[in-house]
């Protein structure tokens, strides 16, 4: 059997420190905020999975198409022999391009979610024992630097969830990324287009009610981590179309005046009746926009690729 690594590139204190700086710093400002990475504890990595195949939430097929469609492509342009996937989750759709790289040795899955990974990498081996994985526990919206592998290396970044990161993080974000590759190497990135304001929330809040469990589990996760008392009956989940921005928010709504206790913090947080705290931005692209990011953080658009009902783009930028 091929061998399967998993590295922790910080340790497990850091991410806890870090759990409580965003929470410390995301509840004592207005309006409230809590970074979405935090909702991918084992449970939440789950719910997300459910979320995928919902009817409503189209972004994971669409995606799904074009990789199918145009995987054999990538694999031409790319003559991969290192792919790195950033935020891998399931690893599920990660399959085609693993079966179109014919020259690739070794696969390095990279997320914040341990369970997700653990899961994902031990399935991936067993169907495939030529092939290395080497897992990495990483936040890569922090530095990143990544093992010596063999090039080149194609970085894939799926999934649209370069649209949780805001406008200046995401420019930091992709030179960061810019600056990790050589020459030869690539950038392929999922980003979820402008569209129909309405299929875009029904998107975010779907009739079964899984993206309000989704966003709510981060209450959940904060109660475990940290000692805190949230009752997420007390919240509403909502999903809304910010158009100058560009970007579907979801938040979390108080229904009632209350104050939540953050024991590890020693933290007390009012909420008015009504008062949102928001949990996530999915920014949606245009073309245009985001040739000029991947422009300005030194990278140049070479391939652009739709499902056949333009809902979902890969990118693919080619390190000259
Ligand atoms: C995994 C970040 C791509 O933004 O669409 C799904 C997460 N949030 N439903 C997205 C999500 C609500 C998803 N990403």
């Amino acid at each position: 059997m091929s061998p399967f690594l998993l590295t922790r590139t910080l340790p497990e204190d850091a991410t806890e420190a870090a759990l409580r700086a965003d929470v410390q710093h995301g509840l004592s400002r207005t309006p409230k905020s809590l970074p979405p990475k935090w909702f991918y504890d084992a449970h939440g990595s789950e719910l997300f999975e459910r979320i995928t195949e919902l009817p409503e939430y189209y972004p994971t097929r669409a995606e799904r198409e074009i990789l199918l469609d145009r995987a054999a492509d990538i694999a031409a342009a790319t003559g991969a022999r290192t792919l790195v996937e950033l935020g891998s989750g399931s690893s599920e759709k990660t399959r085609f391009l693993l079966d179109a790289l014919t020259g690739l040795r070794l696969y390095v899955p990279v997320d914040v979610s341990e369970s997700a990974l653990t899961q994902a990498g031990h399935a991936l081996i067993a169907e495939r024992p030529a092939l290395d994985v080497h897992a990495l526990i990483a936040d890569f919206t922090a530095a990143m630097t990544l093992p010596d592998t063999p090039g080149p290396r194609l970085l894939a970044f799926l999934g649209g969830t370069v649209g949780n990161l805001l406008p200046a993080e995401r420019a930091a974000f992709l030179s960061g990324v810019r600056a990790l590759l050589s020459p030869g190497d690539a950038l392929l990135l999922g980003t979820d287009l402008v569209k129909d304001e309405t299929v875009l929330v029904r998107a975010y809040d779907d009739a079964a009610g899984v993206t309000a469990a989704f966003n709510k589990n981060v209450l959940t996760v904060v109660n475990r981590e940290l000692g805190a008392d949230f009752d997420p009956g007390a919240f509403d989940h909502v999903a809304l179309w910010d158009a100058g921005a560009e970007w579907i928010e979801m938040r979390l709504r108080s229904r009632t005046e209350q104050t939540v206790k953050v024991r590890a913090l020693g933290l007390a947080v009012d909420f008015a009746p009504g008062e949102e705290l928001r949990t996530e931005i999915s920014a949606k692209f245009r073309r245009e926009g985001v040739r000029s990011e991947l422009a300005a953080a030194g990278l140049e658009l070479a391939h652009w690729w739709t499902d056949r009902e333009e809902r979902f783009a890969l990118s693919l930028s080619v390190v000259g």
